[in-house]
């Protein structure tokens, strides 16, 4: 068990400015904010972050939607943070999402669903440090 995960608001939830909602929701739940940032990931860099998803059929959608526009990242700490996180997130696809879970509210479907959370704490660290050097963190 680790204490920590990785989210990205994605560009569909950011462009509709539900940044601040899910943000509160996210600290609601008990998660302490300790790396954030607003940015924008090009092609190429969308494309290393999903990397391992490189042979599925959705990779190229997949890519060119998580480079359409700003997203925000962050690290949250919170015990149990991998598996508590992604039960507040819902499934992938909100279709399948429990109500009130954060895609349930906020995603438009599987593709444009709103939020990333990390799938492991092995991922969890990988991710977090794909966007934060050790100075961008508490
Ligand atoms: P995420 O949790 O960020 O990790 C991989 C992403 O791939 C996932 O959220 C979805 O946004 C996306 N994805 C998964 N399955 C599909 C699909 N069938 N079509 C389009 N995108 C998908």
């Amino acid at each position: 068990m680790s204490n920590r995960t990785f989210t990205m608001i994605k560009p569909d939830a950011f462009a509709s400015q539900y940044t601040g909602a899910i943000l509160q929701q996210i600290e609601a739940a008990g998660f302490k904010i300790v790396a954030m940032k607003a940015t924008r990931l090009s092609e190429s860099k969308a494309g290393e972050f999903y990397a391992v998803h490189k042979e599925r059929p959705f990779y190229g959608e997949l890519v060119a939607f998580m480079s359409s526009g700003p997203i925000v990242a962050a690290i949250l700490e919170k015990e149990n943070a991998v598996e508590d996180f992604r039960k507040l997130i819902g499934a992938t696809n909100p279709a399948n999402a429990e109500e009130g879970t954060i895609r349930k509210k906020f995603a438009r479907s599987v593709g444009e669903n709103a939020i990333h959370g990390s799938d492991s704490n092995e991922n969890a660290k990988i991710e977090g440090d794909f966007f934060f050097s050790a100075f961008e963190r508490i």
